[in-house]
């Protein structure tokens, strides 16, 4: 009998944490209707219940945690429901969340491929497990089945793991090595996106600069992240460009280059810079210093004068003084980010700091410093956004806003969010704005006359 012949089987599928676990839930629902199953709106209807997880602070873990106590409760009122973790906190907590029943089954990010065999295998008395994590698997075939909502904008992995090793993060011990995904993969997916009305797609990875695709058949058949990124622009002058993250140490002139020449890549490079001390820079194991930082900030303005810049802070890593955390805030304030993700540092079991060093700020200082450098970001932010006010963009509107029906939001070039009277247009059209007003997190704007 074939799937589409039985009562299919619904999958409901709750995703926690970065953008490329969104763009994994993604690849989970094809490879699981590709078996017969069909997503569920909501965990009460499904048949089959996961939670796709983050593991990167504890305050990620704790949130799945009371979810996960949701779920339990959902599978004793009906019987039958499967209930499963998949992701960052599987890689990390493996048969530790078998232990007590607690779900019946935990996939980590390399092995969703055998989501339909552990589905069919599990019962109460065999729950499933497979954590292997993998140096080849970039689910390069599989066509991801978008759950973005408004069908303007899509994720798009160009490679998976990591092979840094800051010494705060446990993605490389839950995402495994860095791998590169094939970019003919990669521009297939481009087109078939843009030709199913998409206007733009955001290419994926933890660190996209070092991005390196080898073809064993052709000698000079490298390609590279300018390379890459250069070929998806010319897909089609519709069809904006972005991508995340990149990082500090590695993103090249090149780079850079290529996102002049191309009025499609996105004028916006997200460069988390962490610390502006060196001396933490040094003991996270980022690979540079403050100036190099600095000095990529400079390349970036003198190539991309309009190019929007935002970053990741932590406030409060082993052992950091007044003197480091003010090196942090004079460090933020001579760039001037368009916007940030700040964070206090919390510990992570398994990573080098955590091995290494004690973490030795006091929770009240963290927090102190954390409201500071948030208390700065939006006075930096509003500075940023109040020199765009009187300025023209062409933004990409992607639905209407939250706020009022008749408004339309898109985003600039330089991915800052803008609202505007929609005056009889729809989502995934390029419009010219003007810009009015603003707030630190919004441009508020009207539609430019012709
Ligand atoms: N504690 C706090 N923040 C962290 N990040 C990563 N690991 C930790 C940690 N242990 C932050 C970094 C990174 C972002 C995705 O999450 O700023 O860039
Ligand atoms: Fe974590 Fe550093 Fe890799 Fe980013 S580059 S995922 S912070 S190890």
């Amino acid at each position: 009998m074939k799937a589409s012949d039985m009562e299919k089987k619904k999958v409901y599928i709750e995703t926690y944490g970065c953008q490329m676990n969104v763009n994994d839930t993604e690849v989970m629902l094809s490879i699981l209707e590709d078996a017969g199953y069909e997503p569920a709106e909501t965990m009460e209807e499904a048949d089959v219940i996961l939670a796709n997880t983050c593991s990167i602070r504890e305050n990620a873990e704790q949130r799945v945690w009371g979810r996960i106590d949701r779920f339990r409760l959902e599978k004793k009122k009906r019987g039958g429901v499967i209930i499963g973790i998949t992701g960052c906190m599987a890689e990390r907590l493996k048969d530790k969340l078998l232990d007590n029943h607690v779900v019946d089954l935990v996939a980590g990010p390399d092995s969703y491929r055998s989501l339909p065999e552990m589905l069919r295998n599990v019962s109460p008395d065999n729950p499933q497990i497979n954590v292997l994590l993998s140096h080849e698997e970039t689910y390069a075939d599989i066509v991801p089945v978008r759950t973005d909502k408004n069908g303007v904008s899509a994720y798009i992995s160009i490679m998976r793991g990591c092979n840094n090793a800051c010494s705060y993060c446990v993605v490389p011990y839950t995402r495994g090595a860095e791998r590169s995904r094939d970019p003919k993969t990669i521009l297939r997916e481009a087109e078939d996106l843009f030709s199913r009305g998409y206007r733009e797609v955001c290419l994926l990875g933890q660190n996209v600069d070092s991005y390196f695709w080898e073809d064993p058949e052709s000698a000079d058949g490298n390609v590279n992240f300018a390379q890459l990124l250069e070929a998806v622009a010319k897909i089609s002058p519709d069809l904006r460009v972005r991508f995340s993250t990149s990082h500090p140490k590695d993103i090249s002139d090149e780079v850079i280059y290529t996102m002049a020449m191309y009025e499609n890549i996105c004028r916006h490079i997200h460069l988390p810079v962490q610390s502006g001390s060196d001396v933490m820079l040094e003991k996270m194991r980022r690979k540079y210093t403050r100036e190099w930082y600095l000095e990529r900030v400079r390349k970036i303005r003198s190539v991309i004068p309009d190019c929007g810049l935002t970053t990741d802070v932590i406030a409060g890593f082993c052992s950091e003084t007044e003197e480091d955390h003010k090196a942090t805030l004079s460090l933020m304030e001579e760039v001037g980010f368009d916007s940030a993700f700040m964070f206090q540092y919390s510990e992570r079991p398994g990573t080098l700091a955590a091995r290494k060093y004690p973490d030795d700020v006091p929770e009240e200082t963290k927090t102190r410093r954390l409201n500071e450098i948030i208390a700065l970001q939006s006075r930096m932010s509003l500075l940023s956004n109040e020199k765009d006010v009187g300025k023209t963009f062409r933004v990409l509107t992607e639905g209407t806003s939250k706020k009022s029906e008749g408004e339309l939001f898109g985003r600039t070039s330089s991915n800052k969010v803008c609202v505007f009277p929609a005056e009889g247009h729809g989502k995934g059209e390029y419009l010219e704005v003007e810009v009015v007003s603003c707030t630190s997190a919004t441009l508020i704007a009207k539609l430019k006359q012709h």
